[in-house]
């Protein structure tokens, strides 16, 4: 099935189906090296999604992979109903038993408006190719005065890592824009691993209240 493809700037690499996208991700799920099933809590990305969301009681890891975000989630808010969300089968199968999964994409999330009070993205939204659709889906499904945090790479540095055909990264800016678009306040700031080593420009991290 071929895919809405949004062409990013300057590429001229050919549209990816969604098939595609999901059969290398079914593929990765083997590869526990690049796609880890764990985290270390101490981790600066962990830390901002835990600080921006705040207490909540229901949040929604959209390309969550194998849950290793959501499984630190779920620990600092024990009632909470935490859903892992991904393309990918085999990255659901290896999510801890107790956080829900949903299997789809992140285009078109199968959840009510305004289901979650925390949303967050952790390098994943780079995969989603039709971004403002991905964008407005997880936006759609935050609660008035939800929050919502979204990391990704800096289009600044495109070219240092090896990516895959369909993968973007974003501009600060161009981001920005967009989540504006559904949020009431939006900020950005560049990231590092760790919090008291200055960010190299790699990373960045997107802060949305609804
Ligand atoms: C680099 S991994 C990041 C996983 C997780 N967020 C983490 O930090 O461990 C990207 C994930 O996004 C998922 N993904 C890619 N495109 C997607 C889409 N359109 N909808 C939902 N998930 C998608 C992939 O299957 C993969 O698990």
């Amino acid at each position: 099935m071929p895919w809405p493809f949004k062409w990013g700037r300057g590429r001229q690499t050919p549209p990816t189906s969604l098939d595609e996208i999901r059969a290398s991700f079914e593929r990765g799920a083997q590869d526990e090296e690049h796609f880890p099933s764990t985290i270390d809590p101490r981790i600066y990305h962990v830390k901002l999604v835990l600080e921006h969301l705040g207490p909540v009681h229901s949040a929604l890891d959209v390309g969550a992979g194998k849950g290793r975000f959501a499984r630190i989630v779920r620990e600092q808010n024990p009632t909470a109903r935490v859903v892992c969300f991904d393309l990918a089968l085999e990255m659901l199968r290896r999510v801890d038993p107790g956080l829900h999964t949903c299997a789809g994409s992140m285009t078109s999330l199968p959840f009510a408006s305004g289901a979650f009070d925390g949303v967050y993205a952790t390098e994943s939204l780079e995969h989603a190719v039709d971004i403002e659709a991905a964008v407005a889906e997880m936006c759609r499904v935050l609660a008035p005065g939800g929050r919502l945090v979204v990391i990704d790479k800096n289009a600044e540095h495109w070219g240092k890592l090896k990516t895959p055909a369909w993968e973007k990264w974003f501009h600060r800016q161009e981001l920005e824009k967009l989540l504006g678009r559904h949020c009431a306040r939006v900020e950005s700031r560049l990231i590092s691993y760790w919090e008291d080593v200055e960010p190299d420009g790699l990373f960045l991290a997107w802060l949305a209240v609804k």
